[in-house]
């Protein structure tokens, strides 16, 4: 019998608990015992841990959230936190950990497996900015909720003669809002990678108003309208929330088009709710493998999507260069705006 871990690191995101399912059920499968790590990097630091079994992961399936809690904590950030994750896998003799996350997980992940610890990933981000991976579970069920909400706004802002700014998550990469956008047919969409100009956002939603009498834009929180705080976390990111861009942007449409012009921010409704069916099959397919390979031994890799395949890439692969919007998606854009 073996004794392996999981743990969830980073944002939350749907599909976190269908990979926990999946890892687990794996796991269970052959009598093995498995550790349910607390709050990320954080409980491999304290050692806080609960044991998974098949009643804790029976109906976890389509919950949104990760069972595990998480944290943004970076061990080699904190004053003797490799030595503690060290520790943890001595106390609990781990044969292995199964590291859910992002760019920052798995880049914890990776640097630990280069000092010799047993580890494998799991790749998630709703940002879906992840490389080595064709998409992330996650995404799928934040951009629905965006093409949802864009829909919604779309109804209001045709009642009312308005023009709505809808800003939708995406840290690096506009990923979200491009989906959001194409999808609900916005007449701008503004993504980090894209240059953008007032007079061009203006005109488009002068067109779109006085041709039927109302305009909807999509906003990347990640876009820089001006340059703004600076306070940043363990990993070194700024809250983008505080930033308001889709809030100081429909005050400039506002003002510049004469055109009533009010905004909504989605932030964390996009992080929560269930799983959508691919961020469900997803996320259980890449916990089943991750821990499949954990318990053959062979570390250092990651279950990246590659077509519809599971596939083992490594870990370095995922956390060198983030995976932006391209300029295809961008002249796609062009075309239907
Ligand atoms: O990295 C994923 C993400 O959802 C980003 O899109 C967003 O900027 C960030 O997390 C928000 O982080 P927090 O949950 O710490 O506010």
């Amino acid at each position: 019998m073996k004794k392996v871990a999981i743990l969830t690191g980073g944002g939350d995101c749907p599909g976190l608990n269908p990979a926990i399912y999946g890892a687990t059920t794996r796991a269970l499968k052959e009598g093995h015992k498995v550790f349910g790590i607390l709050e990320g990097w954080k409980g491999m630091i304290e050692g806080s841990f609960i044991e998974l079994n098949r009643k804790t992961v029976e109906d976890i399936v389509g919950r949104g959230g990760t069972i595990l809690r998480t944290s943004r904590t970076n061990p080699f950030k904190r004053e003797g936190g490799v030595d503690a994750v060290k520790r943890t896998f001595e106390s609990l003799s781990l044969d292995g950990l199964v590291a859910a996350g992002g760019e920052d997980t798995l880049g914890v992940a990776s640097k630990l497996y280069d000092i010799g610890l047993p580890v494998v990933g799991v790749p998630k981000t709703m940002d879906n900015d992840l490389s080595g991976t064709d998409s992330t579970f996650g995404f799928d069920s934040a951009a629905t909720v965006g093409m949802d909400a864009a829909m919604r706004l779309r109804d209001t802002a045709k009642s009312h003669g308005r023009a709505l700014v809808l800003e939708v998550m995406g840290r690096h990469a506009g990923w979200v809002a491009l989906y959001t956008g194409i999808s609900a047919y916005a007449d701008y969409t503004m993504l980090p990678e894209r240059k953008w100009s007032w007079d061009e956002i203006c005109s488009k939603v002068s067109k779109a108003h006085a041709e039927r009498g109302y305009a909807i834009v999509v906003v990347s929180e990640g876009v820089e309208l001006a340059s703004g705080q600076s306070e940043t976390d363990e990993f070194g990111h700024i809250n983008l929330a505080k930033q308001d861009v889709g809030e100081k942007l429909a005050e400039e449409i506002g003002k510049r088009t004469g055109i009533e012009t009010r905004s909504a921010k989605l932030g964390h409704i996009e992080r929560g709710g269930p799983p959508t069916l691919f961020d469900r099959m997803l996320g259980i397919r890449a916990g089943i493998a991750a821990m499949e390979w954990l318990l053959s031994g062979d570390y250092g890799i990651m279950a990246a999507l590659r077509g519809n395949e599971i596939v083992k890439v490594p870990l370095k692969d995922a956390v060198g260069s983030l995976k932006t919007v391209t300029g295809d998606w961008i002249r796609l854009l062009e075309v239907l705006e």
